[in-house]
């Protein structure tokens, strides 16, 4: 599949010019999808799979101006466009009827829109984000979803040709600055568009009844224990309020005036009026992530054991405050107590921006949705096959050579970047205002093509070879017979133990190589090692002392040195595991392996399992991403079905669990809004499961629950699958 290809100055410029005009895209060679800036479709356009739509989304990386006029083609699929920056002009087809859920999500650089008169619905979020959009032609009568044209921050005309307003939710178009956007309708049709849902909000803020929040209704993860005062007179929240902070709570006093501004709008304190949010600590609590939560007719009360305590009692305030989604806030909430503390103690994601770069804006932006949801560990894949992505000092030739590649599997587009150690050091400051950790990961022995093409002197054969621009696993290893491979290890891990101080460090050890380790048989340095370490070197199953000798000197260092506490992805081949160290079970099917190892070697150990926590896999058949190596499908039902516990019973869960991950490999995930999607929702299940324990949740009542949630994450203009 690796495709290296040239092209001269002057193709390029040509094919940037001039607009190509083909019937779809099985038409044209790789090369040219991903150099088309501008595009004309004629023929009939698929919609499924490796389609046509999934093709101009992401092979087509660059383009501008895309004409679909002629094609024929009635629908535009789910995510058709989602996240594609570079859009700026689309004709749509001109017997399009549909327009699905989030199509043009965030397509920030679309100037305008005509929406064809054979147009009969247009999805949630269809056009959510787009804040470049300036113009709105709609020429039929669409229903149209909510949120579908919501978050539009620089439009300014909207045309509609019908005189009876289209069908649209009171959210369609939530967000709209009023006094910079002109509705034209047809002569006299004013009054009716004035007065029905959706379209009031042109001309006036729209009035929405008065809500009292329901938190059996909204909260995820549901707390321990909740006692709703029915009958008491609620607390009503559109007023002032005073928060109250104790010593050592200057964060969690910054965190809920933040909140609340963001709920209620202009919050200010003041002594004379209002209702109180006191914020302390309580020593009785007994854990350390445990909060209680009261809220009379005068105020809320927050206490936590610690501040992180605190902070998760904020986040309950924040979705009892949110109520049902329709609105920021809502206006009255009930007298009540919680008393609350997680299940387990650490709710984690993994992100790779190894394959797919994420930009540390959009990192930073990851943390608040987390935090949000009690998810309190953020896991960077820092390095891979296909990118090495963090500055190490020592070594600059990593980031200047490997933190750039073009192209990963069928997506010939560039993948560059990579975060400075300054970088790394606000986002771990950054995160612990949200109580979230940051767990790097450094891979050994295997995912370190990056590394090795800068320093062949890391492998057996000592040749150099090309970063990775395909999914899958690699045969080229660290070589442990190798004094370079050490002294490179710790020269590295001496700076990443120094920038993240996290007791926690990731040292990979998962697929190297295929079969595992069989490039150290024939390698003369590993050979001797074997030999001096007495591993005979005729048995290719030795290999694995190799690596646990390998693993033992690391893992020393880490301890002894630096203080830290190893972790890795288990393979059953490790049999041994390495006293204080946590693994994580993360392969399908293998789930109780890895369990037993934990057991038998008095380890801790991360549920991930694949069957349930690899959120990059799709959410549901045809869902992002359409295209994949083969991954099964994980839906939310089976997200939320992980037994933290994995009927292992109470000492398991007293003894060895550690914790619950959920992970977002990026080999198919090539924007930063699409690990948001991936993610959610069924990060916020995994963080129910984590957090709640098996009596107090369903699947019926978090599904209830997740409705205000999704709401609100559409208001707020975060995507997430709707397909469940
Ligand atoms: C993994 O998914 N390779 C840990
Ligand atoms: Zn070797």
């Amino acid at each position: 599949m690796k495709r290296i290809f040239l092209l001269s100055a002057a193709a390029i410029v040509s094919a940037a010019l001039s607009a190509q005009t083909v019937a779809k895209m099985s038409d044209m060679k790789p090369e040219t999808k991903a150099m088309a800036v501008s595009l004309k479709l004629t023929g009939e356009l698929t919609t499924e799979g490796n389609s046509d739509y999934r093709q101009l989304r992401d092979l087509c990386f660059q383009l501008r101006d895309l004409d679909l006029s002629d094609a024929n083609s009635t629908g535009l699929p789910k995510n058709a466009f989602h996240s594609r920056h570079q859009l700026e002009r689309i004709k749509l087809p001109k017997i399009l009827k549909t327009i699905e859920s989030q199509a043009f999500f965030a397509c920030d650089k679309l100037q305008e829109i005509t929406i064809p008169a054979s147009v009969t619905s247009i999805g949630e979020a269809a056009f959510s984000g787009c804040k470049g959009l300036e113009s709105i032609v709609i020429e039929g009568t669409p229903v149209l979803g909510e949120y579908a044209f919501a978050r539009l921050e620089g439009l300014k005309t909207v045309k509609v040709n019908s005189k009876v307003p289209p069908r649209a939710d009171v959210s369609t178009f939530y967000g709209i600055n009023r006094s910079q956007v002109k509705l034209i309708v047809p002569k006299g049709a004013e009054a009716a568009y004035k007065k029905a849902p959706g379209w009031s909000r042109f001309f006036a803020e729209p009035k929405t009844a008065k809500e009292v929040s329901d938190p059996s209704m909204c909260l995820a993860p549901y707390p321990m224990e909740m006692n709703v005062m029915k009958g008491a007179k609620g607390m009503d929240v559109q007023t002032a309020w005073n928060i109250v902070a104790a010593e050592g709570l200057q964060n969690e006093q910054n965190q809920a005036r933040r909140m609340l501004t963001e709920r209620i709008g202009n919050i200010v304190n003041s002594r004379q009026r209002g209702i109180v949010l006191n914020l302390s600590l309580d020593q009785t609590l007994t854990d350390n992530e445990a909060y209680t939560l009261a809220v009379n007719a005068k105020g809320v009360t927050i206490k936590g054991k610690t501040a992180q305590g605190v902070f998760w009692g904020l986040m309950t305030l924040d979705q009892i405050l949110r109520g049902s989604g329709n609105k920021e806030c809502v206006d009255i909430i009930p007298q009540l107590t919680i008393k609350d503390a997680p299940r387990t103690h650490v709710r984690e994601l993994m992100v790779d921006p190894a394959r797919t770069f994420i930009p540390f804006d959009d990192l930073k932006a990851f943390i608040p949705e987390m935090a949000r949801y009690k998810l309190n560990a953020l896991h960077l894949h820092l390095v891979d096959d296909q990118a090495w992505r963090i500055e190490i000092k020592k070594y600059p030739q990593l980031t200047e050579l490997a933190s750039s590649r073009w192209g990963q599997d069928d997506m010939l587009a560039p993948y560059k970047g990579y975060y400075t150690q300054e970088q790394m050091r606000e986002l771990v400051k950054y995160a612990a205002t949200y109580h979230v950790e940051i767990v790097p990961e450094i891979e050994m022995p295997g995912h370190e093509v990056a590394a090795i093409s800068v320093f062949p002197e890391l492998t057996c054969h000592q040749r150099q070879v090309p970063v990775r621009t395909t999914c899958g696993v690699s045969n080229e290893l660290l070589c442990p017979g190798n004094d370079f491979t050490y002294e490179f290890l710790g020269n590295v891990f001496k700076e990443i133990t120094d920038i993240f101080p996290s007791k926690y460090i990731h040292l990979g050890g998962d697929e190297a190589g295929n079969p595992a380790l069989d490039c150290w048989t024939d390698c003369p340095k590993c050979k001797a090692l074997k030999r001096k370490l007495g591993i005979p070197s005729t048995d290719r199953s030795e290999n694995w002392k190799l690596q646990g000798y390998l693993f033992d000197r690391i893992i020393e260092l880490l301890r002894d040195t630096y203080h830290k506490t190893p972790m890795f992805w288990y393979e059953s081949d490790f049999k041994e595991i390495q006293p204080g160290c946590v693994t994580f079970a993360w392969r399908s099917g293998q789930t109780k392996e890895a369990l037993d190892a934990a057991v038998r070697n008095n380890a801790r150990i991360m549920l991930c399992p694949g069957e349930h926590c690899y959120f990059d896999y799709p959410m549901a058949k045809g869902d992002m991403p359409e295209v994949n190596w083969g991954m099964p499908v994980t839906s939310l039902k089976d997200a939320y079905a992980l037994d933290p516990a994995w009927g292992m019973g109470a000492e398991f869960e007293k003894n060895n669990l550690f914790g619950v991950a959920g992970t977002l490999w990026s080999e198919c995930i090539n924007t930063p809004e699409r690990i948001s999607y991936q993610a959610y929702p069924r990060a916020i299940a995994l963080a129910e499961v984590g957090w709640s324990t098996a009596n107090v949740r369903s699947w019926e009542g978090f599904v209830k629950r997740l409705k205000p949630t999704m709401k609100d994450m559409m208001r707020r203009g975060v995507t997430a699958s709707l397909e469940y």
